[in-house]
């Protein structure tokens, strides 16, 4: 927890939460790209799952529609890492101290495994269970990512 405070403290001092708090309309701008790319995610993650449930594209190998789109969903949440990022830099006395974040973070990892581990998957039970887990993360992670907003901070916390 101290050297959490003590990054949350050196970045509230830092140029870059100079820079990203300078203007009212920067980080209102930051959360439209990151909302943005939350969009670019769940259709990723739709296309990717739903083929894989057999529900649409069956035209196509589930193979083939991943390798399309799994990309795609890496690229997004390289943005909403960077985004994310800024927005802790702007005020990085919240997300920071409060668990639900954390959770994010960590279901973030495990959805990407989840969904990319279809390539390997066998057709049938293994991916169809997949491709449900992979869709319940990404509604979970949506979920605590808007849950940050609402969510106590940790006694002590930095502010
Ligand atoms: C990868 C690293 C990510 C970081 C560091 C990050 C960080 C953040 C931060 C700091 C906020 C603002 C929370 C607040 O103060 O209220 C936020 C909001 C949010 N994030 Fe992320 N995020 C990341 C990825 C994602 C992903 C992958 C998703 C979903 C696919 C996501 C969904 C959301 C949602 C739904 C919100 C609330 C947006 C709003 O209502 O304005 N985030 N995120």
């Amino acid at each position: 927890m101290s050297m959490l405070h003590d990054f949350a403290v050196w970045l509230a001092h830092s140029p870059l939460n100079a820079a990203v708090t300078a203007r009212g309309w920067i980080v209102p701008e930051v959360q439209i790209v990151h909302v943005v790319a939350i969009a670019a995610v769940v259709i990723a993650a739709a296309l990717i799952n739903l083929r894989a449930l057999g529900v649409m594209d069956t035209g196509r190998t589930r193979q083939a529609v991943l390798a399309a789109w799994y990309p795609v969903m890496l690229g997004a949440v390289a943005v909403l890492a960077l985004t994310g990022f800024l927005l802790i830099a702007s005020e990085p006395g919240r997300a920071l101290f409060r668990t639900v974040f954390w959770v994010k973070l960590g279901l973030i990892l495990v959805a990407l495994v989840v969904t990319g581990a279809q390539a390997r998957a066998a057709d049938g039970g293994p991916s169809r269970l997949l491709a449900v887990v992979s869709l319940l993360l990404w509604i979970t992670v949506i979920w605590a990512g808007r849950w940050i907003a609402y969510a106590e901070g940790w006694p002590g916390a930095f502010s």
